[in-house]
C-alpha cells in the first residue's frame, strides 16, 4: 500500500502537483488518468524519488519516503519496479543483458542464479527464445514485455508503468494491460499506471485517480466511472462526440425510452 498525504510539486512558480492526497492498495491497479501535462508524470517521479517534493508525505506501507535516510530509501527503491514510457531499453544490450541488470545492481547471485531468473521472468511474459536479441530485432509489444520483465525481476512490491500503451496497437495495449493486471493480483503488487488510454480504464481500473491540472478531482472505480456525474470527468472521458452520443443512447435506452437498434444505426452514420 501507498499513502500520498498533501502532496505539492512545483517548478518555479508554477504548480504541477497541487496537494494530493491518495490510497493506492496491493493487488490494485491504481490508474493515474488525465490529459496530456495534467502531472501524471512529475506524480510519479515524485513517488519513486526522481522528484523531491516541496512538501506532502509519501509512506511505503506505513514508512516515511519522504524522509528516511539513504539506506531505507535504498530498501524501498529495491522494492519498486518501473516500466518506464517507450520501455526504455537498452539498446547495446541484449535482452538477457536488459533484464539482468537490475540483479547485478542489487543482488550478489552468480551468473546461473540471475539467469535462471531471468528466464523465470521471461516466461512469465510469454516470451521464448529471445535472450540473445537486442531490442532492435523486437516488435514494440515484446519490448514491452521485456520492460515488464525487467520491472518484475527482483519481485517488486510496487511497480509503476508510465504510459505503458504509449505507441502499440489497441489490441497489443490490450494483451499488455492484461499482463499487467495478472501481474499484480497474482503477486499481490501495489500497481501505479499512468495513462489515458479509456479501454485500459475500463479494462483493468480497479482504481481510478482523476487529475486535472495537478489536483486530484475524481476518484473511483471502472464501474463508477461512466456513472459520474463529475462535469470536467465526463469532458475528459467522453471527449469525443461518438462516446457522448453513445452515452447518451445508452442512458435512454436502459429507461426504454428508446429501440435501441435503430438508434445506434442513426449514431454510426
Ligand atoms: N522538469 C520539469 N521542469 C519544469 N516543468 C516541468 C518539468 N517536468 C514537467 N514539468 C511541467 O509539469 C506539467 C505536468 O507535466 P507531466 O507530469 O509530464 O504531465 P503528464 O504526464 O500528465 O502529461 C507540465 O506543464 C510540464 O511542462
Ligand atoms: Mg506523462
Amino acid at each position: 500500500m501507498i499513502e500520498v498525504k498533501n502532496l505539492k510539486k512545483g517548478f518555479g512558480d508554477k504548480t504541477v502537483i497541487n496537494d494530493v492526497s491518495v490510497v493506492m492498495q496491493a493487488g490494485k491497479c491504481n490508474l493515474i488518468i488525465g490529459a496530456s501535462g495534467s502531472g501524471k508524470t512529475v506524480f510519479m517521479k515524485c513517488l519513486v524519488g526522481l522528484f523531491s517534493p516541496d512538501s506532502g508525505e509519501i509512506l511505503y506501507d506505513g514508512q516515511n519516503f519522504t524522509d528516511m535516510d539513504d539506506e531505507a530509501r535504498k530498501e524501498v527503491r529495491k522494492q519498486i519496479g518501473m516500466l518506464f514510457q517507450g520501455s526504455a531499453l537498452f539498446d547495446s544490450q541484449t535482452v538477457e543483458q536488459n533484464i539482468m541488470f537490475p540483479l547485478n545492481m542489487f543482488t550478489k547471485d552468480s551468473y546461473q542464479q540471475k539467469l535462471k531468473r531471468v528466464n523465470e521472468v521471461l516466461d512469465r511474459v510469454n516470451l521464448k527464445d529471445v535472450n540473445k536479441k537486442f531490442p532492435a530485432e523486437l516488435s514494440g509489444g515484446m519490448k514491452k514485455r521485456v520492460g515488464i520483465a525487467r520491472a518484475i525481476v527482483l519481485n517488486p512490491k510496487y511497480l509503476f508503468c508510465d504510459e505503458p500503451n504509449s505507441g502499440l496497437d489497441p489490441q497489443t495495449s490490450l494483451v499488455i494491460d492484461k499482463l499487467i493486471n495478472e501481474i499484480t493480483k497474482e503477486y499481490n503488487i501495489t500497481t501505479i499506471i499512468n495513462t489515458h488510454d479509456m479501454n485500459s480504464v475500463m479494462e483493468i481500473g480497479d482504481h481510478i485517480i482523476y487529475m486535472h491540472k495537478g489536483v486530484k478531482e475524481w476518484e473511483g472505480s471502472n464501474k463508477e466511472i461512466i456513472f459520474s456525474k463529475n462535469e470536467l470527468l465526463n469532458e475528459f472521458i467522453f471527449a469525443s462526440e461518438f462516446l457522448k452520443d453513445a452515452k447518451d443512447m445508452r442512458m435512454l435506452e436502459q429507461t426504454g425510452k428508446i429501440d435501441n437498434n435503430r438508434n445506434m444505426d442513426d449514431l454510426i452514420k
